[in-house]
């Protein structure tokens, strides 16, 4: 096994990723993959939380992330990719590590009452739905990484994990409690107590309108039909740009226009590599002296230049879904070596270690 410090990340196959993972945590993970070992997580059981009926879709939407990972250049020979349901010694952590959580702590989590809220789940979720918030505590720790690259919406749930590998630390390995977090380990401890590492962009805006009941900008979002996805194709990313939001109070080229909380430049900021056209072409904007359509072009040429290779190498994977499988296939056996690793060890701690295991899958 590797002897490079872990990464473990993961996305729930909600359909095909966009610009809003890119930017959020895709760059990290490309960024990182060469020092680290990396491990991505395909989280199929939290897209049961939500879709248990659409189980064809689920399946359709694991590949496609995978495809898209390949395509974003995620290289299956430095990094693996693998299926959550694969690899049951998550599950099996996930069991007694919810021993280790107030049930009343879990339902304070932030992130499920914002998904509770936003997806009009009302008190109509399954009991498995606050239960995927102790099940990521067990991806994670299962690959006892020392990073977790997230979007911002996630930390919640890291802290989590780290309030359950404090308590786990120091019931099971006899670690003081006012150990240092970074000293977990070093103390005795099996689990580490991870840090997230935020993207460069920590929430990207959409290409539609502000939010009627609180006039913010949303957040992109399939579902919320403002994203631009890595698989759209150069016409679709034209479409989306032209027709997406500005200022609304500009009416024609010669109007000044505001930058701030504009899309269009918000995109430009982040995307476009010549930030000093940028600059100047906000400052005229301001003045009146450039229209909303050739900035729209720029932007159009912008991200169809960062996108195209992308959408090239998707293709390519799109005709061998075979290779998908055989990538995830053999990352999800490296997966299961290690988790199988740190269950037999968590088990131990925990003083039900009575028979050796060895497991086969794929
Ligand atoms: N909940 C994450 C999301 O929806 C996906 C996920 C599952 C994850 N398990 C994880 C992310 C472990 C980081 C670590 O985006």
């Amino acid at each position: 096994m590797s002897q490079k410090k872990r990464i473990l990340t993961g996305d729930t196959p909600t359909g095909k990723l966009h610009l809003g993972h890119y930017v959020g945590s895709i760059e990290t993970r490309l960024a990182l993959q060469d020092d680290y070992d990396c491990y991505f997580l395909i989280a199929n059981k939290h897209a049961f939380t939500t879709r248990a009926d659409k189980p064809d879709q689920i399946r359709q939407s694991v590949i496609e992330i995978a495809t898209d990972w390949l395509a974003v250049g995620i290289d299956p020979t430095k990094s693996t990719m693998f299926i959550q349901s694969e690899v049951p010694a998550i599950d099996e952590l996930t069991f007694f590590l919810a021993m280790l959580i107030p049930f009343n702590r879990v339902m304070r989590n932030p992130t499920l009452n914002a998904e509770i809220r936003d997806k009009g789940l009302g008190d109509n979720y399954p009991f498995g739905f606050p239960m995927y918030a102790v099940g990521q505590c067990a991806d994670i720790l299962a690959f006892r990484p020392e990073l977790v690259p997230v979007g911002e919406d996630q930390i919640p749930h890291l802290e989590l994990t780290r309030e359950v590998a404090r308590r786990f630390d120091q019931m099971y390995c006899n670690v003081d409690p006012h150990t240092k977090d970074e000293d977990f380990v070093k103390s005795g401890g099996l689990f580490p107590i991870i840090q997230p590492k935020l993207g460069r962009v920590k929430r990207l805006v959409g290409t539609g309108a502000p939010s009627a009941e609180t006039g913010q900008l949303l957040k992109m979002s399939k579902s919320l039909n403002n994203a631009i996805f890595l698989a759209d194709d150069a016409d679709t990313v034209q479409k989306k740009v032209m027709s997406m939001y500005t200022d609304p109070k500009r009416l024609k080229a010669t109007d000044p226009g505001t930058v701030e909380n504009n899309p269009l430049w918000i995109f430009h900021e982040i995307f476009n590599p010549d930030q000093n056209w940028v600059q100047e072409n906000e400052d005229l904007y301001r003045q009146g002296k450039v229209g909303d359509v050739a900035m729209k072009r720029k932007l159009v040429e912008v991200l169809n230049t960062l996108i195209e290779p992308i959408r090239t190498r998707r293709k390519q994977f799109e005709a061998r879904p075979d290779d998908v499988i055989d990538v995830l296939r053999e990352g999800t056996k490296r997966a299961n070596a290690v988790a199988e690793e740190t269950l037999y060890l968590a088990k131990k701690a925990m003083k039900q270690d009575y028979f050796p295991r060895k497991l086969t899958i794929g």
